[in-house]
């Protein structure tokens, strides 16, 4: 057990995180109307290289027109293997307005560039006198971003989030797969004559997981391309939840309600957490540091364990 304290991660709600291209300005206002609790207008890949500067001049003003309410807003740049994310970082912090909280970096491989665009940013917030610090999100979708996960995690304070981004970690790691997160048709095993279905995602998903917690990061999933696959959709979100993951991208409208539902603590889990809550107190007053809640053991542990579930629903709650 190590002495140092787990730091916390950013205490504000990341379900769902609504992306859509900057070349589409027709649904920003639709983005800003929705339940996501996390807007993604992007740069990169969902807009063509001849749209990139109108997609940027599309985004700068959408952050000061746009009513975005409570949420938090990205903006996805381009990735530093590219000859578009300077002017990406320098517009976006010369000339939009301060509503902007986030920026998304995606494609990171190691700390170090992390570190170049906290440089450019930290620059150009100075000679601008923004007020605001931006803050950062990344996507860990290489092999070497799996491969440095940690190092990327401590590499600014700025760094609130972290996402797997699964179509793009699939081609660089040489992944026979053409579809983006979910079940895999070839990733199973035989037992008994039976075909088995297992998870190809879930080491880089619980390494992601780690590195956040480690240094006080939300991990997030990210896209699930299928939209027309709800059940698909919800499996995979559960099973990111179930690892300890926040929240899940939508690609389109209609998951977002999906990954609200499956990110936020049903009522029976918060009953069932406080109930453990009560039974520890109780057992507390008796001097004991275990007892029994359903049949099943409860101890010093499972107290932590509740306290997820209902410190995420009174955080969910208060927002
Ligand atoms: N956010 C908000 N509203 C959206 C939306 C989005 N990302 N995508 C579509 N809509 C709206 C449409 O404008 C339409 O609205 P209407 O009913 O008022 O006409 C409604 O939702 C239904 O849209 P639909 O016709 O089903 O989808 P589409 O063909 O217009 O677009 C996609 C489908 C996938 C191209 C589009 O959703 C999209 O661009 N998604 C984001 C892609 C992206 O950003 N990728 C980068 C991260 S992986
Ligand atoms: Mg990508």
């Amino acid at each position: 057990m190590s002495f140092r304290i787990q730091p916390a991660a950013p205490a504000r709600p990341n379900r769902c995180q609504l992306f859509g291209p900057g070349s589409r300005p027709a649904i920003f206002e639709k983005m800003a109307g929705s339940a996501a609790d996390v807007i993604n207008l992007d740069l990169e890949d969902s807009v063509a290289p001849t749209d990139k500067d109108s997609a940027r001049a599309n985004i700068i003003k959408a952050i000061g027109e746009i009513d975005w309410g409570n949420k938090t807003l990205s903006v996805r740049i381009n990735g530093l293997d590219t000859p578009y994310w300077y002017r990406d970082v320098v517009d976006l912090l010369e000339q939009a307005s301060e509503r902007l909280d986030q920026i998304m970096i995606p494609k990171v491989g190691c700390a170090g560039d992390i570190y170049a665009v906290d440089a450019l940013v930290t620059a150009v917030e100075r000679a601008r006198g923004r007020t605001k610090p931006i803050k950062f999100e990344v996507i860990i979708e290489s092999a070497a971003g799996i491969a440095h996960v940690e190092e990327i995690a401590a590499a600014s304070p700025r760094l609130e989030a972290m996402s797997l981004g699964a179509a793009d970690f699939a081609a660089s790691m040489g992944m026979a797969t053409t579809g983006i997160g979910g079940t895999q048709e070839n990733y199973y095993m035989i037992r008994e004559g039976q075909k088995h279905w297992s998870d190809p995602w879930h080491w880089a998903q619980a390494a992601i997981v780690a590195a956040c917690r480690t240094h006080g990061v939300l991990p997030v999933d990210g896209p699930f391309g299928d939209f027309s696959d709800d059940e698909g959709f919800r499996a995979q979100a559960l099973r990111s939840a179930t690892l300890g993951m926040v929240g899940k991208w939508a690609i389109h409208p209609k998951q977002v309600a999906l990954a609200n539902e499956v990110f936020t603590p049903t009522e029976e889990a918060v009953n069932e957490a406080r109930e453990i809550l009560a039974a520890m107190e109780e057992a507390k007053a008796k001097g004991e540091g275990a007892t029994v809640y359903k049949g099943r053991l409860v101890d010093i542990a499972s107290i932590k364990q509740a306290e997820v579930i209902v410190r995420q629903a009174e955080m969910i709650a208060a927002n």
